[in-house]
């Protein structure tokens, strides 16, 4: 069939309509309307078109030009070299592409490129002449930019005098100005306690801030700066992008601390990993990794296109989050009998995964963020954690139907109930509602709790269905026998399953506390009780005032142990596990854990430990954890780059323990 030039003629020029209007939002008006992800899709999708028919490439195309145009206010000033953006890889392929091709251009197996994080911030350029602080200029269009001088003087941590004799005449350097993300929730929390207008994200408040015409509201905002390239570097004889930065540096500019030259490209890609597996224990937002040939021999063989430099790519993260349609709202039971919310979502691809089902917490949330039925909504997805409603866009709303809580527990049909003071639903029938019961099986079964292996979902489903057992407590009874006649069971996996169950029987006593699924006592509350109590006899019979007077046990949770206890049916159930052979290992009241009581706080990131890692070590010797640094605060586990509290615990006096001591401590 021939294509039909006119129809594409008008795809493609209300694409690049769309696109230009995004572009003023975001770079104009510093008010994007759309996700950065949605944008790279449309720019992606008219490049694709323009590779296909260059006769449909049209003089306004945003592919044809640096950047956007600028807002009035401020004097224009053309950049001496053009600011120009970087190409983008947006998977594994595109940047093998990049790689294979600066093998090929450079005649070379390993290129040494220089690794780093890309701050989501605002672009500028800084001049200083003879070592005094000169001027600053945004992007703006890439040729010409608006003169932002005096708001930038206003970060504190840019030297205004270079204090080193032999600096270049005259230094122009790239840079990226933010806000860290602590200050960013500050700045919010207040705008929203003054019932003003909140950002959206940390960018757009260095952007709006940055172009404020009264220096005064940037003084308030303790914006951030990161120096990342020296345009004028031959004339001070660097060979590399790394010696120029290390130079900088040492004229005490600030430069990320987290650059890194990766000399192949498994190095490249590791950093890529590493990055990502920090990222969130970072102070300021990252969207990707910049590469760039690290020596400027390299860079100049292998030249610039129009538009960006051929010798660098931004390698942008997956992001994590992304606008659809709420379909429909169903009710899912949880192990407790707690009816949550669950939002039908129009599928969509959030950080490389499709999402179709997200969190909506619970009904007194939807409220607040005035969620409804076919409203387009932000989804966000954090490592592993289940994806969430965010927000709704509010502009996009046409019809939509309030979410209404539905009467009846959407398993077994019993009646639902509210609990009193708190935003929870309940389905009261907790014996007979099938999730329920599956559910409380499996926690019993769980690693943390007594650790029985080979009980999947669909096997605890069929026992439950078949009437083999009702609850936990008939694990201990269960024979060969009984396991063999079930479809799909074979010898090996039921006498497997047999013998992990009878290793389960001797078990700690915070374990076996927790494996019982009483509401909210989680790991840590076992432990705490299991250090209390010197049997479970005792335990069960303590009253209310008993369990509140422990540290870390408050009215709910108290009331909710106690009430658990007094249930008759509770305690047969217990009766019949300890009949059936359960025997509690019990540890000594009294004896107090290394860090019993203390208090840590953690910063900055670790060159061979995980966060989790050291919270986790931390915890199990009795310390908790916190996120902020109070009076109380033990100590703080410093690593590198770290935040705001690391000034506050010095402010404080409060210990300090550097990475190379964790070993000791741990
Ligand atoms: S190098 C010739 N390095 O990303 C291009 N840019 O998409 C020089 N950005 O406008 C840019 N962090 O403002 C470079 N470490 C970094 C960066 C970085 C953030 C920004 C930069 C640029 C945009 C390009």
């Amino acid at each position: 069939m021939p294509i039909d030039i006119s129809s594409l003629r008008t795809e493609v020029r209300s694409l690049i309509d769309i696109i230009n209007h995004h572009n003023y939002l975001y770079h104009a008006l510093d008010q994007p309307k759309i996700l950065d992800s949605e944008y790279d899709a449309l720019y992606s999708k008219l490049k694709e078109f323009e590779k296909k028919y260059p006769q449909l490439i049209f003089n306004d195309s945003p592919t044809q030009r640096v950047g956007a145009k600028l807002l009035g206010g401020f004097n224009k000033i053309k950049h001496k070299n053009a600011m120009l953006s970087l190409s983008n890889a947006s998977n594994d392929n595109d940047f093998d592409e990049f790689y294979i091709r600066l093998q090929k251009d450079l005649n070379d197996k390993d290129i040494i490129l220089f690794a780093e994080p890309k701050f989501d911030g605002l672009a500028i350029s800084v001049t200083y002449k003879n070592g005094i602080y000169h001027s600053a200029v945004t992007r703006g269009d890439g040729e010409t930019g608006e003169d932002v001088t005096t708001n930038v003087k206003t970060i504190k941590s840019l030297p205004l005098k270079i204090a080193i004799t032999d600096v270049p005449k005259i230094l122009i350097l790239r840079a990226e100005i933010y806000m860290t993300i602590s200050d960013f929730n500050r700045l919010n929390n207040t705008l929203a306690s003054a019932k003003e207008k909140i950002f959206a994200n940390p960018r757009n408040v260095a952007a709006g801030t940055i172009r404020q015409l009264d220096p005064l509201i940037a003084s308030k905002r303790n914006l951030q700066i990161y120096f990342h390239g020296v345009m004028n570097a031959s004339s001070s004889g660097d060979r590399t992008h790394m010696d120029s930065l290390q130079r900088i540096k040492s004229y005490g500019l600030p430069v990320c601390e987290l650059n890194k030259l990766t000399p192949n490209l498994a190095t490249a890609k590791n950093y890529y990993k590493h990055i990502i597996s920090i990222r969130d224990s970072l102070e300021y937002e990252i969207d990707g990794i910049v590469y760039k040939v690290n020596s400027y021999e390299s860079q100049k063989l292998l030249g610039f296109t129009t538009k960006a430099p051929k010798w660098a790519i931004a390698y942008k993260f997956l992001s994590a989050e992304a606008m659809t349609t709420l379909v429909n709202v169903t009710f899912q039971v949880g192990r407790t009998g707690v009816i949550t919310p669950v939002a039908e979502l129009k599928p969509v691809n959030i950080g490389g995964v499709l999402v179709s089902r997200a969190s909506l917490h619970n009904m007194d949330e939807i409220i607040r963020k005035d969620i409804r039925i076919n409203d387009t909504v932000y989804v966000k997805r954090a490592g592993d954690v289940i994806p969430e409603v965010d927000r709704v866009s509010i502009t996009h709303r046409k019809k939509s139907t309030k979410i209404i809580m539905s009467k009846k527990c959407p398993s077994c049909g019993t009646l639902v109930i509210k609990i009193p003071n708190q935003s929870t639903y309940k389905c009261p029938n907790e014996d007979n509602c099938l999730p329920q019961v599956m559910q409380s099986i499996q926690h019993f079964a769980s690693r943390k709790a007594m650790n029985i292996s080979g009980l999947g979902e669909s096997l605890v489903e069929t026992l439950v269905n078949n009437h083999i057992i009702k609850n936990y407590a008939d694990l201990y009874v269960l024979d060969i026998k009984s396991l063999l006649n079930l479809d799909r069971m074979a010898l090996k996996s039921s006498t497997n399953l047999i013998n992990s169950i009878i290793k389960s029987k001797n078990i700690t006593f915070d374990r076996f506390l927790y494996s019982l699924g009483i509401r909210e006592v989680g790991v840590s509350t076992s432990r705490v009780l299991s250090k209390s109590f010197s049997t479970l006899d005792i335990l069960m019979n303590a009253d209310k005032a008993e369990l509140e007077m422990i540290n870390d046990i408050g009215p709910i949770v108290g009331e909710n142990i106690y009430a658990f206890f007094k249930l008759q049916k509770n305690k047969n159930n217990i009766l019949k596990l300890i009949n059936n052979g359960i025997h509690i290992i019990y540890q000594e009241v009294g004896i107090t854990q290394e860090y019993d009581g203390m208090t840590f706080v953690i910063t900055g990131v670790f060159e061979n430990y995980q966060r989790k890692e050291i919270e986790d070590e931390i915890r199990s010797k009795g310390g908790k954890i916190s996120s902020i640094i109070s009076k109380k605060t033990y100590a703080l586990i410093l690593g590198a780059n770290p935040g705001s509290k690391y000034q506050k615990a010095l402010d404080l006096n409060i210990n300090i323990i550097e990475e190379g001591s964790l070993p000791r401590l741990l």
